[in-house]
């Protein structure tokens, strides 16, 4: 399991998360093959399916992919991302029996953050980068831009409803660490196993981030 340094510190070097809906985990391996392929070995694997914990297994034991956990709505599973390799775990909320079991495990964690009061609940727990979602519904990169001002250390990494036309108003964002989206690793064409098709979106949505690294 990388370090929680070292997981923040290459999110914001690729300063993309995808978020994936793995429906069956034998496209797993294909999956995090077009990630790299495509230039993004970087995966936040939600818990939205079944198949969720054998896809993180599956691609945490290639070593070339960074996989993470989403979705992550209880202690239980915190355990089962950990223990299937996940290096990070994501929210929607702010969980604090979820951030306390990370902390525990010494996983990186992003619990979800779109008001003061919840970025003050994460800071109480020790944590500094929350993911902000929806994005695109809870004011988009203005809202963050607010609400990022009396938080001088605090990183932002909105997700939901961001795409190729409006990424780049987050990324100018300087309170933004990365920014999740599912646009590039769309469910259908995983489930399809178009896997070059998934890697030319990949390498389409990286080019968009191109200059716009941010050291930690
Ligand atoms: C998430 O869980 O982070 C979102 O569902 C991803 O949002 P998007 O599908 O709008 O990119």
């Amino acid at each position: 399991m990388e370090t929680a340094m070292n997981v923040h510190a290459a999110l914001g070097a690729h300063r993309l998360v995808p978020v994936v809906v793995v429906d069956d985990a034998g496209a797993a391996d294909g999956l995090a093959g077009a990630l790299v392929a495509g230039g993004l070995p970087v995966a936040e694997v939600t818990f939205r399916t079944a198949a969720a914990e054998a896809s993180i297994r599956v691609m945490a034991a290639r070593g070339d992919v960074l996989v993470g956990a989403g979705t992550v709505l209880t202690v239980d599973q915190v355990d089962r991302a950990v223990a299937a390799g996940a290096s990070y775990v994501v929210s929607p909320g702010l969980s604090r029996d979820v951030v306390e079991r990370c902390l525990e495990h010494g996983v990186a964690v992003l619990p979800g953050a779109v008001t003061a009061t919840e970025v003050q609940a994460a800071l109480e727990l020790g944590v500094s980068t929350v993911k902000f979602f929806p994005a695109g519904t809870s004011g988009g990169a203005k809202a963050i831009a607010a609400l990022a001002a009396p938080f001088g250390g605090v990183r932002f990494v909105p997700t939901g409803g961001i795409g190729p036309a409006n990424l780049h108003e987050y990324l100018a964002l300087p309170c933004v660490h990365a920014v999740g989206g599912s646009w590039m690793v769309p469910r259908d064409l995983v489930s399809a196993g178009e896997f070059d098709k998934v890697a030319a979106l990949v390498a389409e949505a990286v080019a968009l981030t191109a200059g716009k690294e941010v050291l930690v």
